[in-house]
């Protein structure tokens, strides 16, 4: 949420600053802007709206000089999305400026303090009033300044800094948002997230909580607020710069859709040796997970939908009750939680912020956690007990496809490698479950090579005003990912139901030509889904039914079947999420829709 960038070095810093924003823009693309410092001042751009707007403004880089800048990418908290509120903020003398990612709780105290001061503010936001705290403070010393000023702050933060009076210094601070330095030669850069500088280098330090970061072209230096030196491990970023990129295909989206088989193959492949699951990351012994009462699955949004997934997974597999929290909704709910239950807090970003908090008020109250993440060195990956990775690569669409399945191959792997440790399926079943585990890349590559079937149906369908998904069990659970999925990106009204719920009220709501969604994969309850499926036709509905292919007389009731490959039970979700997806995916792109970058969306919400 909100992307920073930062160079010093040599070269023209605005054509790279523009670059990396580009890289940037999934975790924000409401307005941009950048700061150089010429020489003699520091020279603001900033244009409301999509990056390109900047670009023109700047002629791409070309009419701003300097060789040392910040940018910034932004998602609005405070203050609409404007050219004034829109980051760098100066201070009132312009001498400094400030890009921020995150949240000052108390800004409004220090902007009254600062207002009373003879401080006059041009904008809205929360920022601002750090660019102006460290004018307010500054005595000649930029870093005790900003360490000064990091004391007044509530909050959450990355900063970048640069200032009038130190032409060569970028400084850069981390709190509870995610920064990185990259270290190149006679230059060096920061920014939020490793695409926008790997074009420049794969050598990174990543910032962690109270770290602040000076940059000069020929050296990095990194202290605690204390001001001690802080010794980093320099990282090298081994994925590879094609990754990060379009590759010829038209949205992110539709790439990472196609990505599924080979990110599932490599989540899965590498922890199945000998036939057994492998899981050298989780070191919970057999009588240590006996002892678990309960599993808390922790997590927001499409990784949420992958804990509902898990919840009836675990529950089959383990006999252990799991409850799936919203994790915005656990921090501040008093959970019972203790040293008896095992928290599994998912997250592609690992720098969600209410996944993170809530992960941390798990491990308070005594809770060991097991983390599902995809970004390597995140804070929610560094801050849990055990991580497990789900190798999926850099995930840039706003709409998760990859991470999702992913993550949900990675439930099925603790569930098969707990089971067995607690004795609750036979060996038999482990060796089925492994041998449909390892067989789910090519299903879902099987799917994908239909996939003009799914596009025949989103133009058939794409005028839909409301979408009810429905489904029973784990179809349930699917059900609210799908429903996601059209509506985040197609920006057609859409909610799920259990579909034995939809007549307690939403039924109501069904009227002629309606579009329903119905998932009729889970095989002890198709028929009671069938019925489900008939007494919305009966009000009118048009029904597009997903079911498995050995299943075919579901084709008969509905309007029109989508039929998936067959498999166990619980791996259902993974096959019949990749037809939801293309469905959004295409009737979004019929809908002329942005669907890299829905509109009042950012990926990685690191605010809350
Ligand atoms: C929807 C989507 C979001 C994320 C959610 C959690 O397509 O991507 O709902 O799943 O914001 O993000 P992470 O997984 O980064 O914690």
């Amino acid at each position: 949420m909100c992307g920073i960038v930062g160079y010093i070095g040599y070269e023209q810093a605005a054509p790279f600053l523009l670059h990396g924003l580009e890289k940037l823009e999934y975790r924000g693309y409401d307005s941009a802007g950048i700061c150089l410092n010429d020489g003699s001042e520091l020279i603001v751009k900033k244009a409301k709206g999509k990056l390109e707007e900047l670009e023109k403004l700047t002629d791409y880089g070309k009419n701003i000089h300097g060789t040392v800048g910040i940018g910034h990418t932004r998602w609005a908290t405070h203050g609409e999305p404007s050219d004034v509120n829109a980051h760098p903020h100066l201070s009132d003398s312009c001498r400094f400026a400030v890009v921020h990612n995150g949240i000052i709780e108390n800004y409004l105290q220090l902007k009254e303090y600062l207002t009373a001061k003879g401080v006059t503010f041009r904008s809205k936001t929360d920022t601002e009033v750090i660019a102006q705290l460290i004018e307010y403070y500054y005595q000649g010393d930029l870093i005790d300044t900003v360490i000064k000023v990091l004391s007044k702050l509530d909050g959450s933060y990355a900063l970048g800094v640069i200032s009038k009076e130190n032409p060569d210094e970028i400084i850069a601070v981390r709190k509870e948002s995610p920064l990185i330095i990259g270290i190149g030669e006679n230059e060096n850069y920061i920014a939020s997230d490793v695409p926008a500088i790997l074009s420049k280098t794969r050598r990174i330090y990543r910032l962690e909580n109270n770290e602040i970061a000076i940059l000069r072209r020929d050296s990095i230096r990194i202290i605690n607020t204390d001001k001690d030196e802080v010794r980093k491990e320099e990282e090298t970023i081994q994925w590879d710069i094609d990754a990060a990129e379009k590759g010829g295909y038209e949205h992110f989206m539709f790439k990472e859709i196609m990505e599924q088989p080979k990110a599932l193959h490599d989540t899965v492949n590498p922890r199945i040796k000998d036939g057994r699951i492998v899981l050298d990351e989780i070191k919970l012994t057999k009588e240590q997970l006996r002892q678990y009462r309960k599993i808390n699955i922790l997590a927001c949004g499409s990784a949420y939908h992958v804990g509902v997934v898990a919840k009836y997974v675990f529950e089959k597999m383990l006999r252990i009750p799991v409850e799936a929290d919203l994790a915005s909704e656990f921090r501040y709910r008093d959970p019972i939680v203790d040293d008896k239950t095992l928290t599994i807090v998912i997250s592609q970003s690992g720098e969600t912020a209410d996944t993170k908090e809530a992960m941390k008020e798990a491990q308070r109250r005594g809770s060991h956690v097991i983390s599902i993440v995809n970004v390597v060195g995140s804070a929610i990956a560094t801050e849990s007990d055990e991580v497990i990775y789900t190798w999926a690569g850099p995930e840039i669409a706003v709409a998760t496809t990859k991470a999702y399945s992913t993550q949900l191959a990675v439930v099925y792997l603790l569930a098969i490698y707990f089971a067995e440790m607690l004795g609750t399926i036979t060996d038999a079943e482990y060796q089925y479950y492994l041998k449909e585990l390892e067989a789910l890349p090519d299903k879902i590559q099987e799917i994908l090579d239909h996939e003009e079937n799914i596009q025949y149906l989103a133009s058939q369908l794409f005028h839909s005003r409301d979408v009810f998904f429905i489904g029973r069990n784990i179809d349930y659970a699917l059900s609210l990912e799908g429903s996601l999925k059209l509506k985040e990106i197609s920006y057609i009204h859409s909610e799920a139901y259990a579909a034995g719920e939809l007549k307690h009220g939403t039924i109501s709501l069904i009227e002629e030509g309606t579009l329903v969604i119905a998932l009729a994969t889970h095989e002890p309850l198709i028929a009671k889904t069938i019925s489900n499926i008939e007494e919305v036709q009966t009000r009118g509905a048009y029904v597009l039914c997903l079911a498995c292919e050995n299943h075919q007389e579901v084709g008969s009731v509905a309007q029109s079947t989508i039929f998936i490959p067959q498999t166990c039970d619980m791996m259902l979700p993974s096959l019949a999420v990749i037809p939801l997806q293309l469905f959004a995916y295409y009737v979004a792109s019929l809908k002329g829709c942005d669907i890299d970058k829905p509109r009042n969306l950012a990926k990685s919400v690191t605010v809350e």
